[in-house]
């Protein structure tokens, strides 16, 4: 049943190292231990990352150094290439040329991707789902606690014998969530994840993200379209133009923020009008 679970997945979540050698080790049982303890952010390097499909030249060249534990969000025009940074980052995609590093060796439960969709399987109840992000600690005996530690985590643990299908959309975006943080992520990154849930759970998901990411110090790499979402909830905000990194900006104001206010405001726009003049060129 569990391998049946696990290969069904449609494009699991659960990063492939196989592009990470020579970072790439298996890890024993002890080390495992180790990292519920530790379980902090890593570093990510990147040098001279290239990738096309084709002709189409989508990433040219992006360098890029994210400490441990920062939280960076992604933003750029639709097709430049954010998804495709993504994968590479998880190892769901080849790079073609360049590197990609987390300043340690990762096993594969170190490195999440959450979707906009949340990809629960349906036959599945809540808390079988989130324990299918466990990969291969699964049949571990500690799995159902690990499993509903999570939903606690993410506040749905009164849920864990339903089915997926009887849940709202915010709901099945806290489960994917929560079978994302199961594993303890060190690098966990989200590719619109909030983009189909409508403005109020929008704001509930974008609280409940920052809380996970302050308890837990993962470094988060937030790929979304809205800007105001990006400045709310990150360190630091990328925009993507021409496939480089076009501008790094910081966001250094205190949390909580608080929503609106004007110094935000302020670097929200800046950001859309870099967003905007790339715009013009197309
Ligand atoms: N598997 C693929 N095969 C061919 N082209 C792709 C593939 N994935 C992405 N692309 C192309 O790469 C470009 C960037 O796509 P993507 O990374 O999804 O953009 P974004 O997420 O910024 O909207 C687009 O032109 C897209 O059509
Ligand atoms: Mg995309």
């Amino acid at each position: 049943m569990q391998t049946a679970l696990r290969t069904s997945l449609p494009e699991t979540e659960l990063a492939s190292r196989a592009n990470f050698t020579p970072h790439a080790r298996v890890v024993h049982e002890e080390r495992q231990e180790e990292r519920q303890v530790q379980a902090t952010g890593l570093p990510l390097s990147i040098r001279g990352l290239r990738k096309s499909f084709g002709d189409n030249e989508v990433l040219r060249g992006i360098d890029l150094h994210i400490p441990a534990g920062q939280f960076v969000a992604i933003v750029g025009k639709s097709g430049c290439g954010k998804s495709t940074l993504l994968r590479l980052i998880a190892g769901l995609d080849k790079i073609d040329s360049g590197s990609i590093s987390f300043g340690d060796e990762v096993q594969a439960e170190d490195v999440r991707v959450m979707f906009q969709e949340p990809r629960l399987l349906p036959w599945a109840r809540v808390l079988s789902n989130v324990e299918v992000g466990l990969g291969r600690d699964r049949s571990s005996s500690d799995a159902h606690a690990r499993a509903e530690k999570a939903l606690t985590e993410v506040g749905l643990a009164d849920k864990r014998d339903q089915w997926p299908s009887v849940l709202s959309g915010g709901q099945k975006q806290r489960v994917a969530l929560g079978r994302a943080l199961v594993s303890r992520p060190r690098v966990l990154a989200f590719d619109e994840p909030l983009g189909a849930l409508d403005a109020l759970t929008r704001i509930s998901m974008q609280r409940l993200l920052e809380r996970v990411w302050r308890d837990q110090g993962f470094t988060a790499i937030l790929v979304t379209h809205d800007v105001a979402e990006a400045v709310a909830l990150a360190d630091r905000v990328l925009v993507i133009d021409e496939g480089r990194i076009a501008h790094d900006v910081v966001v250094n104001t205190a949390r909580p923020r608080e929503r609106g206010s004007v110094e935000l405001a302020g670097l929200e726009g800046s950001i859309l009008s870099h967003l905007l003049s790339a715009d013009d060129r197309t």
